[in-house]
């Protein structure tokens, strides 16, 4: 082979490394829509209801547990990689009545680095080259990369968005059990399921989850069942956990996320609960992607749950986004404008097809070319003051069902009652560009 006859200083040595194929198939290098509707493109004064994480701190007697925790020798070093004892005590503590059983620290609970790293290492476990893994769309942007970068290939399931003429609830974002059945084939490993659900605020019916029990134990299937917001169900809705239907436990994996229980997102602390059978392989690939989970956030979080009955924390945490879910639907209704009103999770679609922008508006290249609902959250964004996330495209659906998505933006009520009240008053000014 030739050798380059050009002095090293001349060469283009930008991109001298191949990167792997799987970041394009795990679409991690298109630029997603948290880039562009970021802070920092957009005005300064703009109030974020687009990303998914509080402007509030965890409980005081959460963090000061944590600062205990630093101040002591063993949690500020490796933890065991199922997780600090104390830890899976509380989530046993907190979670057997939930399940209706008697936990095993040792082979049924596992601590993971968020509720992320715990459904990586699920998939790392799980999945042979071109296993299919079902997911329900709009998705969580993260199953998909999880899945393809461990050689999943994901199948879409879309649920279906209301066609009533009213007030919409999530209930009434549909699941059909046929086509999730047509969806299944000899390569089937898994389904996804998210209850309560982001970005639809859907908690699935007995009835819907019986249904998709059924289809798992005729296939054989896996089930991941993503609940981090699990201590967020208004309404007094009941909030079912697959794995308590009959037969269930054998083959779901339940996720949980200490971010979204204490506001702490940032610790990335999450767990997984499940049988042996599922728990025990999951261990042996997460102790080698992360080997353990940040020790001193692991203590905080054990104090959290283990306070948590006593003092009435989730209860009062839920009336608190009961509130602020109101503030935002009160000024939506206030508009006539149509959302989603969600029955879990902090989420709320508002239906943006009424808003009236020029043609000929000054959006940027990265929001032309993309679903009407990119321009007109960006437009709000700009003319009335607070950020959302457009629903089409890659982040929630696969390209041949964006267009479900594309009449909706999301706005996140994981925010202080001020910042909603001031959200709720510029919304306001959005009825100058309303189509009638
Ligand atoms: C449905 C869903 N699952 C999982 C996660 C990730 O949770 P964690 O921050 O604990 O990794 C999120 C975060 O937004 C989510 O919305």
């Amino acid at each position: 082979m030739a050798l380059s006859t050009k002095p090293a200083s001349a060469q283009d040595r930008s991109n001298l490394i191949p990167y792997s194929s799987r970041l394009k198939e795990g679409r991690a290098l298109a630029q997603d829509v948290w880039s562009i509707f970021n802070v920092v493109n957009l005005p300064a004064d703009c109030i974020n209801l687009g990303q998914g994480y509080m402007n509030f701190s965890p409980p005081k007697w959460v963090t000061e547990a944590a600062q205990e925790a630093l101040h002591t020798v063993a949690p500020n070093h490796y933890s065991h990689p199922r997780g600090r004892i104390r830890l899976r005590e509380a989530i046993k503590g907190f979670y057997d009545p939930l399940f209706g059983r008697n936990l095993d620290v040792e082979s049924e609970i596992l601590v993971t680095s968020g509720a992320n790293e715990g459904q990586y290492s699920v998939f790392t476990a799980f999945l042979e080259q071109g296993d299919e893994v079902i997911m329900f769309e709009p998705f969580f942007d993260q199953y998909l990369p999880s899945v393809t970068f461990n050689g999943g290939k994901p199948v879409y399931v879309p649920l279906h968005p209301p066609k009533t003429e009213g007030k919409d609830s999530s209930d009434d974002w549909s699941l059909d059990l046929d086509e999730l059945r047509r969806a299944i084939t000899p390569r089937t490993k898994m389904i996804i399921v998210n209850t309560p659900h982001n970005p639809v605020g859907k908690v699935f019916r007995r009835d819907e989850l019986e249904g998709i029990a059924a289809l798992a134990e005729e296939f054989n299937l896996l089930v991941m069942s993503d609940e981090v917001y699990d201590c967020l169900v208004f309404d007094g809705k009941e909030h079912v956990r697959i794995a308590t239907l009959p037969g269930m436990w054998d083959r779901t994996v339940t996720v949980g996320s200490a971010g979204k229980a204490f506001a702490a997102t940032g610790w990335r602390v999450g767990w997984l609960i499940g049988p042996p059978s599922i728990i025990q392989p999951t261990l042996a690939a997460s102790t080698r992607i992360v080997f353990c989970t940040n020790s001193p956030l692991q203590e905080a979080a054990a104090a959290g749950l283990e306070q948590a009955r006593e003092r009435k924390f989730f209860e009062i945490q839920r009336d608190e986004y009961s509130e602020r879910r109101k503030i935002l639907t009160d000024a939506f209704d206030q508009l006539g404008l149509k959302y989603t009103l969600p029955e879990g999770s902090y989420f709320v679609l508002l239906d943006i097809s009424k808003v009236d922008f020029p043609d000929d508006y000054p959006f940027p290249p990265s929001v032309l070319g993309r679903g009407r609902d990119f321009r007109a959250c960006w437009f709000i964004a700009l003319e009335v003051g607070v950020s959302s996330i457009p629903v089409s495209e890659k982040q929630f659906y696969c390209e041949e069902h964006a267009n479900i998505g594309e009449a909706y933006g999301r706005f996140a009520f994981c925010k202080d009652v001020e910042t909603l009240k001031a959200a709720a008053e510029r919304f306001q000014g959005l009825k100058k560009f309303l189509k009638q």
